[in-house]
């Protein structure tokens, strides 16, 4: 038996290294390579080809190759995991991924707070004048999801001495975080966000959330920064917000079209910060133990680690 990578655009070079780092003798296979497909056991995927998941007769597991799991709903053809008989899903749940996101976060929100924006359009022009600075305690943080990856922010960002509140689908204490939940409390968790970050997963629910509608909401001025997927955001919506004011500006891990196309107008736009969905990154040698861990379970007959709720969407 053996396990699959599908994921045509990604390099699986130093995932395999670490998987066989921890086992030798672990059978690895990279779609589409010719292979027997009833051998796969386990499929490890990123953007697969919609239907290609029909053809693995043995699966018990698709795994993705990061936290979202929006890029496997777009098949329609997914089987679905709470139908006997069918695979299991499971997502990567990773401390690493965390913390590497609340460090990018943090960044984003330092370099907003901080004025950097200003003093690099001013080094341009040979400028050298101070602002005054901001203070900490009027500028809220409005975290838009509260998954493990929204938790480890909102707490990085509170011990840097910001204010931290969230927002997440359903009630949920989250101890020294302030929490608002539900579209009830959309509006009044808006009003407070000097900062905006979305850190959701895609779902029917929550595209296009960042909208003309919800920037209209926040305080004047205030700054998003969106590192959950390119289509929780109108991207027509941000321009005419930064236009207006309503924005100031906007950090943007993420985009519809990704790579994002030369000719965007993202790309020139003085008030927005771009990076090409590099805010955080699945290491794979911090993944495979628990790659590996699930290849066990199901072998075993036991109840995987971080399956999916396909109702959810996440
Ligand atoms: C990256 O975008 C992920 O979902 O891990």
């Amino acid at each position: 038996m053996a396990i699959t990578f599908i994921c045509p655009d990604r390099d699986t070079t130093s995932w395999i290294q670490a998987l066989k780092e921890l086992d030798p003798t672990l059978e690895i296979r990279v779609w589409p390579k010719d292979h027997p497909r009833a051998e796969i056991e386990l499929a490890l995927t990123w953007n697969h080809p919609k239907g290609v998941l029909q053809e693995y007769p043995s699966l018990g597991c698709i795994c993705s190759m990061g936290a979202g799991i929006d890029h496997l709903l777009t098949d329609p053809s997914l089987p679905d995991p709470d139908l006997p008989g069918n695979p299991a899903i499971v997502r990567l749940v990773d401390q690493k991924l965390a913390w590497d996101m609340s460090e990018y976060l943090l960044l984003a929100v330092l370099h907003h707070f901080r004025q950097f924006n200003f003093y690099q359009a001013q080094k341009k022009e040979n400028n050298w004048q101070p602002l005054l600075p901001l203070g900490k305690k009027e500028m809220v943080i409005g975290i838009m999801g509260l998954g493990q990856l929204g938790k480890a922010a909102a707490k990085r960002l509170q011990k840097a001495g910001f204010y931290v509140c969230g927002w997440r689908d359903s009630p949920k204490e989250i101890d020294t975080i302030p929490t608002f939940h539900g579209r009830d409390q959309l509006d009044v968790f808006l009003s407070r966000a000097h900062i905006l970050i979305c850190l959701l997963p895609l779902t029917r629910q929550t595209r296009q959330i960042l909208n003309q509608d919800t920037f209209s909401k926040l305080p004047h001025g205030a700054y998003l920064i969106n590192v959950g997927r390119g289509d929780h955001l109108k991207e027509a919506d941000l321009l005419t917000a930064l236009d207006q004011g309503l924005l100031s500006g906007a950090c943007l891990d993420v985009f519809q079209t990704e790579p994002l196309p030369g000719d965007h107008p993202f790309w020139q736009h003085p008030k927005i910060v771009i990076t090409p969905h590099i805010s955080s990154q699945t290491n794979p040698t911090s993944v495979a133990p628990q790659i590996l861990s699930n290849l066990d379970r199901l072998r075993t007959g036991k109840s995987l680690l971080n399956q999916i709720n396909i109702k959810k969407e996440y």
